[in-house]
């Protein structure tokens, strides 16, 4: 696939099947990675890679962060969340370690610098042929999973990426017209 293609071409897969990826496939994601856009290089980031029984240790931290915000949840809302983790045979958390009170690279540039790494792994699993999806939701922002993942003080987990064989049908991407969005000073 070539370059340009990739860059129009990428989209989000949600429905995802085994295999997960292959130990060279995931060696490409991360060198892809490291390739993000990064300030006084500080490469502020890393990653918790997640499959086998690891998705179920997964599922039990999302369980258990329902049951702290909401000790009355019921029993099928519990399942649902333990079962999350297995819509792809692969998670990688991406975590950006955030370096505080550096005059010239502030957190939010840090931040962005671990988000472009994360996008960098998506474009990397499309080139090979490999499905993959970006997932936040209250999962990604709740204390008791970053505590339970073993984030430290200054970290912040910023997405999950599911990874996985393409399993279902997708969509077109949207064909947005870059005009629209484009201010010129001439
Ligand atoms: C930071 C971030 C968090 C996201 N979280 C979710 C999510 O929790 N659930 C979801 O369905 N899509 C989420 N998305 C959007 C999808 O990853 C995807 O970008 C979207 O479905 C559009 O598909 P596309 O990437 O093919 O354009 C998130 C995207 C980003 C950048």
């Amino acid at each position: 696939m070539d370059a340009m293609t990739l860059l129009h071409q990428r989209r989000s897969m949600g429905k995802l099947a085994g295999p997960a990826p292959t130990a060279e496939q995931l060696e490409a994601l991360y060198r892809a990675a490291l390739r993000a856009p990064d300030h006084k290089e500080m490469t502020p980031y890393r990653f918790i890679e997640i499959s086998g029984e690891g998705l179920d240790r997964l599922g039990e931290l999302f369980a258990r962060a329902d049951y702290q915000a909401n000790p009355h949840i019921d029993d099928a809302t519990l399942d649902a969340a333990r079962k999350k983790p297995k819509r792809a045979p692969m998670i990688i958390a991406v975590i950006a370690c955030v370096t505080p009170d550096l005059p010239k690279v502030p957190p939010v540039e840090q931040i962005i610098s671990a988000g472009c790494a994360a996008h960098a792994m998506l474009y990397a699993a499309f080139a090979q042929g490999l499905g993959a999806m970006w997932r936040t939701g209250t999962y990604a922002h709740d204390k008791t999973v970053w505590r339970g993942l073993g984030l430290g003080e200054h970290e912040e987990l910023i997405g999950y990426l599911y990874l996985g064989q393409p399993g279902g049908r997708y969509p077109q991407p949207p064909v947005r017209d870059p005009q629209t969005y484009v201010e010129r000073w001439q």
